[in-house]
């Protein structure tokens, strides 16, 4: 059985008096609502991380997850977080290569790379994200340009590495714009994301791997897409900063 994840990614908003209102929100709904097995990770800014932990420490499917770490482990890299600081704030996720990452601050494939690498060998779970522009899709190279960013930032690691490894497919035009991938899209690109795990890591390993989808999942869409065979859990923006709905997200399982 493949691990169920929904995580939810804050990116840039909240300040830490509204984030921590958020967080003990979702614990307590957490707490009396959720019976399934799904494990939630909130993805907070790095400033909310340590006072969010403590609150995750009282339910055990509720977890912490920064939104970047940097691929050097500490010195002059002003303004950037290290593995170790992630860790020490009790964070147990890492979100690795997010398209506004790779847009706004020119993060390369080789460059995540290090960061998966970095995380595996602190102990961070990384939610490594791919997926492509709608330029890309409409010219019917989704497929190559997600295994290219697979092959160019995972494919160095041991298949034991990747099987610690969660992959978010997002694709860049369904990320805070309101149109979500069909569940027939997501889980064409799901499935060739596994067949491209299974080819370079055998059958075995890729079975293992959680495949979250990302893209304005809403409690509406939530029930078909993760109903989908191959979609393992959702990387969620905009409806992450509501409890309720998150809640919902993680009950539509
Ligand atoms: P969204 O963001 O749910 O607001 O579309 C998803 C993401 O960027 O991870």
């Amino acid at each position: 059985m493949r691990k169920k994840v929904i995580a939810g990614n804050w990116k840039m908003n909240l300040t830490l008096e509204e984030g921590v209102s958020l967080a003990s929100e979702v614990v307590n709904i957490a707490k009396d609502e959720l019976t399934s097995d799904v494990t939630m990770v909130l993805c907070t800014p790095a400033i909310h991380m340590a006072a969010v932990s403590k609150l995750t420490a009282e339910v055990a499917n509720v977890h912490v997850g920064a939104q970047n770490i940097s691929e050097h482990e500490s010195g002059a890299y002003t303004g950037d977080i290290s593995a170790d600081m992630a860790l020490s704030t009790g964070a147990e996720f890492v979100i690795i290569g997010h398209s506004e990452r790779r847009e706004y601050h020119f993060e390369t494939n080789a460059q995540l790379a290090a960061r998966v690498e970095l995380a595996l060998a602190k102990g961070l779970t990384p939610l490594f994200c791919c997926g492509e522009s709608l330029e890309t899709r409409e010219a019917g190279d989704h497929v190559s340009f997600v295994t290219k960013q697979l092959e160019e930032s995972l494919y160095q690691l041991s298949a034991e590495q990747m099987e610690k490894v969660v992959i978010a497919y997002e694709p860049i035009w369904a990320i805070g714009t309101g149109v979500t991938a069909s569940t027939e899209q997501a889980q064409e690109m799901h499935k060739s994301i596994r067949e491209a795990l299974a080819s370079k890591f055998g059958a075995e390993v890729a079975e293992k791997i959680s495949i979250l989808y990302g893209g304005s999942m809403k409690p509406g869409n939530a029930p078909e897409l993760l109903a989908q065979p191959d979609v393992d859990g959702g990387l969620i923006g905009g409806a992450s900063l509501k409890s309720r709905d998150f809640i919902d997200i993680a009950k539509s399982y």
